[in-house]
């Protein structure tokens, strides 16, 4: 059994692009009503762009009002412009959002967003008061040649090197094998915490002010096994892809987290 953390676990719900008015509706009534009593897990779900403002409406107008928390998928790192299409920082916080998911590995695969975009985005964020989600994770080729660690490094040292340690504080890490990403294979408990114990280390070298940071396992993450994840001493939570659309192992997800 690990030692207690002090730091408070996250779950967050990517809910990729999913959904519709109906079943955005439904999920969250249920997870309000299921999780509201839960204060020392603090919940936040990420639906798709278009359904944010009916997420924050129905979130808002809860009774009391919920302590879920609402996230973006993405952002467009200028503030505002000819940009067609896309979605800014000051725009997603004043439609209530808190947080936005940032490096999600399928963004820099099929959206080929390097490191060096996605570092704008983290500054971006931060400035307009969103905490980022930064997603790390390295692909099955790059484990098997025991590349994990540098992969990793390399993704965290480029996307936060441009921003002021006093700002990164607000950061949260998402350490998400690509090989673990909806294919059913978690990492083992023993594999992740190597991993974020490795990114904790690197972060605490940086500043020992960033060694308290969130550090979320994404990747398969099940009500079956949250708890052998989040019980290791540096997963402070997960990042939650296509079990957070069924609001029952949602719900059993973040039990797991209560310490
Ligand atoms: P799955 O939980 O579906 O594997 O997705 C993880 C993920 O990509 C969360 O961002």
């Amino acid at each position: 059994m690990s030692p207690k953390k002090s730091r408070k676990p996250y779950v967050i719900g990517n809910w990729k692009m999913h959904g519709s008015k109906a079943g955005v509706d439904a999920l969250l009534q249920a997870l309000i009503s299921n999780l509201n009593p839960i204060q020392e897990v603090q919940v936040v779900v990420c639906p798709p762009a278009v359904y944010l403002e009916q997420a924050g409406r129905i979130i808002a107008g809860s009774s009391p009002v919920a302590s879920i928390s609402m996230g973006a998928q993405n952002l467009y790192p200028e503030p505002e412009g000819a940009f067609t299409g896309e979605i800014s920082g000051p725009m997603l916080f004043d439609i209530g959002c808190r947080y936005v998911i940032i490096g999600h590995s399928e963004r820099r695969a099929l959206f080929g967003e390097t490191d060096g975009f996605i570092a704008r985005k983290v500054d971006a964020a931060l400035k307009a008061g969103l905490r980022p989600i930064l997603c790390l994770g390295e692909t099955r080729a790059e484990r098997e040649k025991a590349k994990t660690f540098e992969v990793v490094f390399n993704q965290l040292e480029a996307a936060i090197k441009e921003v002021s340690v006093e700002s990164f504080k607000q950061g949260i890490i998402a350490y998400e094998p690509i090989w673990a990403i909806g294919t059913g294979l978690t990492a083992s408990p023993h594999e992740a915490q190597a991993v974020h114990q490795f990114i904790r280390a690197k972060l605490s070298e940086r500043d020992p002010g960033l060694a308290n940071i969130p550090i979320l396992y994404g990747g398969s993450v099940k009500a079956s096994n949250a708890k052998a994840l989040f019980s290791e001493p540096d997963i402070d939570g997960g990042l939650i892809g296509g079990a957070s659309l069924n609001h029952e192992e949602f719900i059993n997800i973040c039990l797991s987290a209560l310490n």
